[in-house]
């Protein structure tokens, strides 16, 4: 099957599916992103998703090319139009097309707006889950508003490819301080050695994940203790479990860090109740 994309009003083949070579989105990374899960052909927590696109594009002072309610009208026909059962959707807004100049263009430049959407292996990534990742920890060179979902992701791309050279499957980033701020696309969560989960507080330094969010709602069901604080890389190597979150991997165990087992070396039993939970908890459009 032809994957198709919507680019700027149209729904065309991939083979036809181009933007302009000046587009902002090219030549400054000046512009937003988000993905969605697409679980039995539905779009999962679609409703923060499209909230946080907001904001996104209102700290880069981004319009929004059309309502919440259009976007997601575009984002369910794409799915669709590829006949995604499980997989991702892909939204990607630029401040639009414009003779190369670091100041903003004209208001009237209209953001340019592109949806993608793949399939993806759900009984590879059960297994991933099942098996639990490596990965290695890297200094955090990124600039300061992380927070914010730019495609500014070179640090980021550096990071994943650092820690396929390693042997290991993700990166995650540290502070000066020593503190893990996040992975490389994803939020990383720890379950000390007393029981307690900690994620670090979602300030400027980290992206304040829609997974994570969902999952202290899942966190309070089952009556865990958490905490959002920073934490040490040591405090991670002696952790009793670890695992990441984003949305196209929902809960995702770690089970070594720089080498080091994190508690027996396999997925723990937090992660993995918080992975089979995480539905229970989401909004399914
Ligand atoms: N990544 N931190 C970073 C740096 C991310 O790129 C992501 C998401 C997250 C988790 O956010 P959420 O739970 O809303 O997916 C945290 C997406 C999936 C990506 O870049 O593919």
């Amino acid at each position: 099957m032809s994957r198709i994309a919507y680019v700027n009003g149209r729904y065309l083949p991939f083979h036809d599916a181009k933007v302009h070579v000046e587009d902002r989105g090219y030549q400054f990374a000046d512009g937003v992103y988000e993905v969605c899960e697409v679980r039995s052909g539905r779009l999962i927590d679609e409703r923060r998703h499209l909230e946080r696109l907001k904001r996104s594009l209102g700290e880069l002072q981004i319009r929004m090319p059309m309502s919440a309610r259009a976007l997601g009208v575009i984002l369910h026909e794409v799915a669709a139009r590829n006949r995604i059962g499980y997989g991702i959707v892909y939204l990607q807004i630029t401040r639009g097309v414009a003779r190369r100049d670091h100041v903003f263009p004209s208001r009237d430049i209209r953001p340019s707006l592109v949806v993608t959407a793949r399939a993806l292996n759900r009984s590879r990534n059960e297994a991933l889950a099942e098996q639990g990742i490596a990965v290695i920890t890297v200094p955090d060179n990124r600039w300061g508003r992380v927070d914010i979902k730019t495609t500014g992701l070179l640090s980021n791309v550096l990071a994943r490819q650092a820690a396929l050279e390693r042997g290991a499957r993700d990166a995650w980033f540290v502070d000066e301080d020593g503190t893990v701020t996040e992975a490389s696309s994803a939020n990383v969560w720890i379950v000390t050695p007393a029981g307690t989960l900690v994620t670090r507080h979602a300030d400027h330094a980290i992206l304040r994940g829609i997974t994570r969010t969902v999952l202290f709602d899942a966190i309070k069901a089952q009556g865990l203790a958490v905490q959002e604080r920073s934490f040490t890389v040591e405090e991670a190597y002696g952790a009793r479990e670890a695992f990441i979150t984003s949305a196209s991997q929902i809960v995702l165990p770690v089970v070594r860090v720089d080498g080091r087992t994190i508690g027996n070396g396999k997925p723990g039993p937090v992660a993995t109740a918080l992975r089979r939970a995480y539905h229970l908890y989401a909004e399914t459009g």
